[in-house]
């Protein structure tokens, strides 16, 4: 018989054929998450599970469904799925590292050059008839060449985000990473440092670190006030890393000149926030994977680690082959 799978969202059909050719597919018909009372429901019979960053996928979900054998999460980023809990169950997590790598450093000297240089700010005074007369002293920014960017997490994505920072505008590199990164160290010049001497150095610090409990609030009044006043923020990896708060109060009080955000906590950040009144905040929703060709090869990644799953094979891309051996 088929295996039988739920797809909590429409993926690219690249990934949804390569698996629907395979197995029986219930793919959730909402543009909103499912609820988790009906994503429990709806894999209690399920071999496999495609689950986005929306889903949690925790211990309750897992005993709900007995006959579970993959997770397949559609995100390189996996802090929505408990994985302590699938390897103590036996089951394998995937996800889609290296696909969004370029699309996501992308996102991040795109909010870093757009913070640096006031464009969200300056667009909505044009916009709205504030642009009066080439002003001399109106909306004064910083300059990239030559300055320092702090990368915190030097991983795949921190590295793609450092070549180009490093290779267009010949900025010196500092990273904080479990370790120092010989390649990193090698074709971009760079530095491992601790994070008070990154936070103390940078021109520019651009946020790459996975969330988990050691990474949660990384990022508060504390560290803020370590950084330049001239300084550029810039998140693409998770909201919870960064106390909202103690960001809004740095950015109104001239703590750090400007940030840039794909992610926040909530996510939706609902419309009042505060971080959207203030003009040296610019914000984006959670896109940095969102290019057609990303979307599709994360959609073919997660299909193969989800087909492997039900088949009982290794994983192409796993968080946790220890779950195999239970
Ligand atoms: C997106 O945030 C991802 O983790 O892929
Ligand atoms: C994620 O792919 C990373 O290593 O930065």
């Amino acid at each position: 018989t088929r295996p039988k799978v739920f797809v909590a969202r429409r993926i690219p059909d690249e990934g949804l054929n390569a698996i629907a050719a395979a197995c029986d597919i219930d793919v959730w018909p909402g543009q909103l998450p499912p609820p988790p009372d009906e994503l429990r429901a709806r894999v209690a019979d399920c071999d496999g599970l495609v689950s986005l960053l929306t889903d949690r996928v925790d211990a309750a979900l897992l005993a709900a469904a007995p006959r579970l054998k993959v997770v397949s999460n559609f995100a390189v980023g996996f802090n929505n799925v408990d994985v302590p809990a699938c390897t103590a169950r036996g089951v394998p997590v995937g996800n889609t590292p290296g696909a969004l790598t370029d699309a996501t450093a992308d996102i991040a000297v795109t909010l870093l050059l757009a913070a640096a240089r006031r464009i969200s700010e300056s667009a909505g005074d044009a916009r709205a008839g504030r642009w009066l007369t080439w002003e001399p002293l109106g909306w004064l920014g910083q300059d990239l060449a030559g300055r320092t960017l702090g990368i915190v997490g030097m991983g795949r994505i921190g590295f793609a985000t450092a070549k180009r920072l490093h290779g267009g505008w010949g900025m010196k590199v500092l990273y904080t990473a479990r370790g120092p990164k010989a390649d990193a160290d090698r074709e971009l010049g760079a530095t491992h440092v601790d994070l008070d001497e990154l936070l103390a150095r940078s021109d520019y610090v651009s946020v790459h670190a996975d969330l988990n409990p050691t990474t949660k609030g990384l990022f508060g009044a504390a560290q803020f006030a370590k950084m330049k006043r001239t300084a550029v923020f810039v998140n693409t990896s998770r909201g919870p890393l960064v106390d909202q708060a103690a960001l809004a109060q740095a950015l109104r009080s001239g703590t750090v000149f400007a940030a840039g955000l794909d992610v926040t906590d909530p996510e939706p950040l609902p419309p009042d926030h505060e971080l959207y009144g203030l003009p040296n905040c610019l914000i984006v929703p959670h896109i940095a994977s969102a290019t057609i060709d990303t979307r599709n090869a994360m959609a073919r990644l997660c299909a193969n680690n989800l087909l492997a799953g039900v088949r009982g094979e290794p994983l192409p891309n796993c968080v946790n082959p220890e779950a195999r051996k239970q």
